[in-house]
This record gives structure tokens, sequence and C-alpha cells, in this order.
């Protein structure tokens, strides 16, 4: 009976340890995915500069469908920056220590580039791009300047 109970506690004990594991393993898969959004975040910004530039005609469709797949992963990365994903996870993140220190200025910066992109999302007419893709692109480069590691 005793060696009974002592396999089930073992079993169990065993159960929690896993349970663990998977749990911050994903914790540690927050990482990935804000990598993949962000990355989805770079694909619709690649968009709306190839139309600034007039390298793609400019197609008001086009502009709303990039703004909101912007829109969304970036309030998707709301989440995506849960406490042990900063640079000491010893996983390969360029998310910097200055996320944790100060969150209320990196969810105020996220907030900032959703309003941008919600203005994207408005623009019917060429001349509209240019300066809400100044204020996009401005929302982009402020948080990253301060948020984000150089490419190493
Ligand atoms: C509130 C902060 C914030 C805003 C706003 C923001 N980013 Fe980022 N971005 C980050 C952080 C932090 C990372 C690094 C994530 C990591 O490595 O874990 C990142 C990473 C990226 C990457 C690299 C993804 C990869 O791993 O390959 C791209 C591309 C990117 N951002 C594009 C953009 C664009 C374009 C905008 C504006 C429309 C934008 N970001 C807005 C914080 C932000």
């Amino acid at each position: 009976m005793r060696k009974t109970t002592k396999m089930i506690v073992g079993v169990v004990a065993a159960l929690a340890i896993s349970a663990g594991g998977v749990m911050a393993a994903g914790h540690l898969n927050k990482i990935g995915e804000r990598q993949e959004a962000m990355k989805a975040v770079g694909g619709g910004i690649k968009v709306l500069v190839g139309m600034a530039k007039g390298e793609i005609d400019f197609d008001a469709a086009k502009v709303k469908k990039a703004a909101l797949t912007i829109k969304a992963n970036l309030n998707a990365s709301k989440t995506m920056f849960p406490d042990g994903t900063g640079p000491d996870s010893g996983k390969k993140t360029r998310a910097m220590d200055e996320i944790w220190l100060d969150t209320e200025g990196f969810q105020s910066a996220l907030k900032t580039a959703i309003s941008a992109a919600d203005g994207m999302a408005g623009v019917t007419k060429k001349a509209e791009l240019m300066p809400a893709l100044g204020k996009l692109g401005g929302s982009c480069k402020s948080c990253h300047e301060k948020f984000r590691a150089p490419k190493k």
C-alpha cells in the first residue's frame, strides 16, 4: 500500500514537472510568435513603402489591407511580451530589458503605432499616403529605438 502511494506521488510529481516544462516552453514560444507577428507587420509596411515610392501603383484597397494586417499584428503583440522572455531567456531575441522596466511606455508605444495603422487604413487618396506613412513609420522607429536591440 505504501509503495503504491509512493508510486502515485511519483507519477503526479513527474506530471507536475512535465506540465511545468510545457508551460515554460509555451511562455518562450511567445518570442517566436511575436517575431512572426513583427515580420507580418514588416510585410505590410513594405507594400506601403513600395507604393509611396511609386514602385507599386496606388490602390486604396491594398493600403487598407496592409494597414489592417499591421494593426492586427500589433494588437496581438500586446500580450506577446510576458515576463521571462527578455534578453536573459537564453533565446534569440532583440527585445530589450527596457520593455519590462517601462511596461507602460512600451504598451503606449504599441498604442501609438496601432492608432497610426488605423489612420493608414483610412487613406483613400495617394496624397494622403505619405503623411500617414510618416506617422506610421515614425511609430515603428521610436519603439525600435527604445525597446529593440540592434541586429547582431
Ligand atoms: C511597441 C514597440 C514596437 C512597435 C510599435 C513596433 N515594433 Fe517591430 N519590434 C519590436 C520589438 C521589441 C522587436 C524584437 C522582437 C524580438 O526579437 O523578440 C521587433 C521586431 C521587428 C521586426 C523583426 C522581426 C524578426 O524577428 O524578423 C520587424 C521587421 C519589425 N519589428 C517591424 C516593425 C514595423 C514595420 C513596425 C511599425 C509598423 C513595428 N515593427 C512596430 C517592437 C516594436
